[in-house]
């Protein structure tokens, strides 16, 4: 993330995103190792980014509502720790639902920059907020946010600036480099500016591996498409059928494993690579790390953050917390 500023007029998407040949490059390397392995960002492509939407809403995953919730009855609170005008920048903004309710309580917030890496649900919905939200500068960026960013020209005005971070989606970051992803963003929004974010808390293996494996069977496609997309975008032949899904608490890593666990011989192809896969092999997707407050705490302090405010439900289930980062 680099502070760089360039001109930029309108909700016109800035497109920065990975090609089809940056992905097969992205998939083959992190595959044919001895532990194979998916990036969680190739989860995302706009199928993804809508099978997500989906799992938003299943009866089982908490996090979405239960935070939705924190967000609009503290909207207030939230708010005045922020600030007025203050420029808000999202990280992988998706459908940029909950951000409504952010902007619907920030004070004359002076501009929105929603950063996502499906390119058409982040242009459809940067038209949308244009539109309700008349007075806002909206200025899309199609990129991965985990690598660096340039932020458009805005306006001078700007009182603070606050990375807004839901989700949970820190919880799918490798443990070793959660301190490195915060110190970036410190150094994105300066001294004294915020950091947003959705923090998921430990609770019950039973809640978390039912969240990750709903009844409906939507959190299996999103992960499944990962390799759909990958037969789309390279050719490369994987078998969907061949292949289980699996979420599972794991102790020791404090969070869910989400793997796909072959069932039947695979060959396949990527950028020209031929790769086997022998029943019992796992594909490692995604871990969903979850946090107590004093072990999140801590990794901020690590990355130059202090912890401000914290907000949660009533059961504890997620947390929202705004950070600070210090100068
Ligand atoms: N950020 C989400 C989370 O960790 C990602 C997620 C939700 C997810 N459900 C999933 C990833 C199911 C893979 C499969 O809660």
């Amino acid at each position: 993330m680099t502070v760089e500023q360039h001109e930029s007029t309108g909700a016109e998407v800035e497109d920065l995103s990975p090609s089809s040949r940056e992905v097969a490059a992205e998939a083959l390397e992190s595959l044919r190792g001895p532990s194979p392995q998916l990036p969680c960002k190739l989860l995302y492509d706009d199928v993804g980014a809508r099978l997500f939407e989906q799992i938003c809403e299943q009866p089982e995953y908490y996090p979405t509502r239960t935070e939705t919730a924190i967000l609009r009855v503290r909207g207030a609170e939230i708010a005045a720790r922020i600030g007025p005008h203050a420029l808000v920048v999202e990280f992988g903004s998706g459908a940029s639902t909950k951000t409504r309710h952010l902007l619907d309580a920030l004070t004359e917030p002076a501009g929105y920059v929603p950063i996502d890496i499906a390119r058409e649900q982040l242009a459809e919905t940067a038209r949308a907020l244009d539109e309700d939200y008349p007075g806002l500068r909206v200025r899309p960026v199609c990129a991965d946010y985990t690598k660096p960013i340039t932020l458009p020209k805005l306006v001078d005005e700007v009182e603070n600036t606050v990375v807004f971070f839901p989700g949970s989606t820190i919880g799918n970051f490798e443990q070793r480099q959660v301190v490195g992803f915060l110190r970036r963003v410190a150094r994105l929004v300066g001294p004294g500016g915020g950091l947003l974010i959705g923090v998921d808390l430990k609770k019950d293996r039973h809640v978390l591996e039912a969240a990750y494996d709903d009844a409906a069977g939507v959190s299996r496609a999103f992960i499944k498409n990962v390799l759909a997309r990958l037969n789309r975008e390279c050719g490369a032949g994987f078998d969907l059928d061949a292949w289980r899904y699996r979420a599972r608490w794991c102790e020791e890593r404090s969070g869910i494993v989400m793997e796909l666990i072959c069932e039947r011989p695979q060959r396949v192809t990527i950028a020209g690579e031929t790769l086997e896969f022998a029943p019992g092999a796992v594909i490692h997707c995604e871990d969903s790390h979850k946090y107590s407050r004093e072990s999140f705490a801590a990794l901020a302090a690590e990355a130059g953050f202090s912890v401000d405010s914290v907000w949660t439900d009533d059961d504890e289930l997620f947390s929202v917390q705004y950070l600070t980062a210090d100068g």
